[in-house]
């Protein structure tokens, strides 16, 4: 029988495409194929992303246009994954009657007997095309995690070097799954359910696999990763193996780690010294609070875990903090960016910033200029506002500030963000640092900075085209820099080579490969 033609989008987050990555191997060894075209396919999946409404709409743009097809009569089959169908439930089927498969972030282990009941009959009941985890509670959540399936779509990982493909260098592994922190303005602790921990031995032997398949990167992925905690000895096992667990209450990160526990810091430490092929060990998302100093003394100790940290602030103003429900001050978030550099001097931080959250004054917005200004931020991902439904802040705080607003706060501090970016890269000129060649691309000679504006080619007095290779340092700087001479680009790529900065601008560094 013919391979099933598959095309598979992901909206959103390394989560998603985590969970994509996952979702394509577990099809694959069922005897599916992946096409690059949804006109080339008779499973068009998306594996969507609620996060903001932007994402949603992008989705269900794509979806009305396989809805088209599905009204000129062609057989195709539509599934959609992730967030957005948790949040919208069955509604998306009663207004999206083209969608024939509808299945949760929680649930996606399922996706292959929904797939199969669609296929095999026009007539499969709803039952047995949609799987959500709905209004799951927690106390049920905690007995959930005991028997969770999904581990299994984790653990089913293919560790296949060819299907890895291009990225065969740089691989993702989830620790925790879900998020307990409800800030009021995020959707996800409604959509992928209360945070779960997974074994520190399968999380281990996920990498130990990765390594043996050629990985060298591995990110370790949780929407809080340092509230990473596995308590050993509970009876909750399933078959004799550790069992998933639901995380603690926030209060268990104030004290130090128990014996018998797991903690984030232990965990990294038994990755990076259990699995020494791995160069580096990167994590994300970083909370800004309860990271405590054994987390930022194992980075030091330990020379192959990159000292990098995606810590988002979300806001400058402590009034907005609140607001938020972030859990600390701005002055608590300071201070936490200043143990991580006693420890770490040559850390780099980024993060993620929202503007025009409900009630955010000028006074407020100009408080979180002066973080972006003071702080060493690397980059920050800067979001407007965008109410999601579900949450706390839809319900109690009208989204009052005009999009216009929004727009313009947005601008500004994108401008801020860029100096700060510009400062903080031009630290590194003149420095040696180890790059990640992660391409090998075509380019024009590199754009020149002057007073802070890049000035770029026109085509007609564009020079001569160059080969060019780009990676990353540690710290998670992007690197360009020209093909050695005598050398093909290409058998850069996956390898880390030393290079000497030469010059730096707010996007990036310039380099040269030193021998
Ligand atoms: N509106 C705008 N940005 C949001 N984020 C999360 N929820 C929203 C929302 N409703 C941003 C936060 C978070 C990042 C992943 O997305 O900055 O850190
Ligand atoms: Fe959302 Fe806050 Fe959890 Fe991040 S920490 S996923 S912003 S609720």
């Amino acid at each position: 029988m013919p391979a099933v033609p598959v095309y598979l989008e992901t909206f959103g987050c390394q989560m998603n495409e985590l969970d994509s990555e996952l979702v394509r191997g577990q099809l694959l060894r069922l005897g599916y194929s992946f096409v690059d075209r949804p006109e080339e396919a008779q499973v068009v999946l998306f594996n969507t992303c609620s996060v903001r409404e932007h994402a949603e709409s992008k989705a269900y743009s794509r979806i009305g246009l396989v809805g088209k097809r599905k009204a000129a009569g062609e057989q195709v089959l539509l599934g959609v994954l992730g967030c957005m169908a948790e949040r919208d439930g069955l509604d998306m089927l009663r207004r999206h009657p083209q969608v024939d498969v509808l299945c949760g972030p929680g649930e996606l282990d399922r996706l292959p007997a929904l797939l199969d009941a669609a296929r095999r009959s026009e007539t499969a009941t709803q039952a047995e095309r949609v799987a959500l985890a709905g209004n799951r509670t927690r106390r049920t959540a905690t007995l959930h995690a005991v028997q969770d399936d999904l581990e299994t779509l984790d653990l089913s990982r293919a560790f296949d070097p060819d299907a890895a493909g291009r990225a065969r260098h740089s691989a993702q592994v989830r620790i925790t799954r879900g998020c307990n922190k409800f800030c009021t303005y995020c959707v996800v602790p409604y959509t992928r359910g209360a945070e779960v921990h997974r074994p520190p031995d399968h999380i281990v032997d996920e990498c130990r696999r990765l390594a043996d398949t050629g990985v060298i990167e591995v990110t370790l992925l949780g929407q809080t990763v340092n509230h990473y905690r596995y308590q050993h000895g509970m009876a909750l096992t399933v078959g004799g193996r550790e069992a998933p667990q639901v995380g603690p209450g926030l209060s268990a990160f104030r004290q130090p780690a128990a014996p018998g526990v797991t903690s984030f810091a232990r965990l990294l430490q038994r990755i990076h010294d259990e699995v020494p092929a791995i160069q580096r060990l990167r994590f994300v998302t970083s909370y800004p609070r309860d990271f405590g100093p054994d987390v930022l003394k194992v980075m030091r100790d330990c020379p192959r875990i990159c000292r990098y940290l995606h810590a988002p602030a979300q806001s400058g103003s402590d009034r907005m903090l609140t607001l938020m429900n972030r859990g600390y001050t701005r002055a608590e978030y300071e201070a936490f960016v200043a143990q991580v550099f006693e420890h770490l001097p040559d850390a780099t931080l980024a993060g993620d910033i929202i503007v025009g959250f409900p009630g955010e004054t000028d006074q407020d917005f100009e408080a979180t200029c002066d973080l972006v200004r003071s702080l060493p931020f690397k980059n920050n991902f800067i979001f407007k506002y965008s109410p999601r439904p579900g949450t706390v802040a839809i319900d109690r705080f009208p989204d009052d500030v005009p999009d216009e607003v929004k727009r313009l706060r947005n601008n500004q501090l994108l401008a801020i963000q860029s100096r700060t970016s510009e400062r903080v890269h031009a630290a590194w000129v003149g420095r040696t640092v180890p790059v990640l060649i992660e391409e090998h691309l075509e380019t024009a000679a590199p754009t020149t900075v002057r007073g802070g504006v890049e000035l770029r080619w026109e085509p007609s007095t564009m020079p001569p085209r160059r080969r060019a290779l780009r990676g990353r340092t540690p710290g998670d700087l992007i690197v360009a820099m020209d093909v050695p001479s005598g050398t093909e680009g290409g058998d850069w790529v996956g390898r880390i080579v030393p290079a000497q900065v030469e010059t730096a601008s707010a996007l990036l560094l310039q380099g040269r490969m030193s021998h």
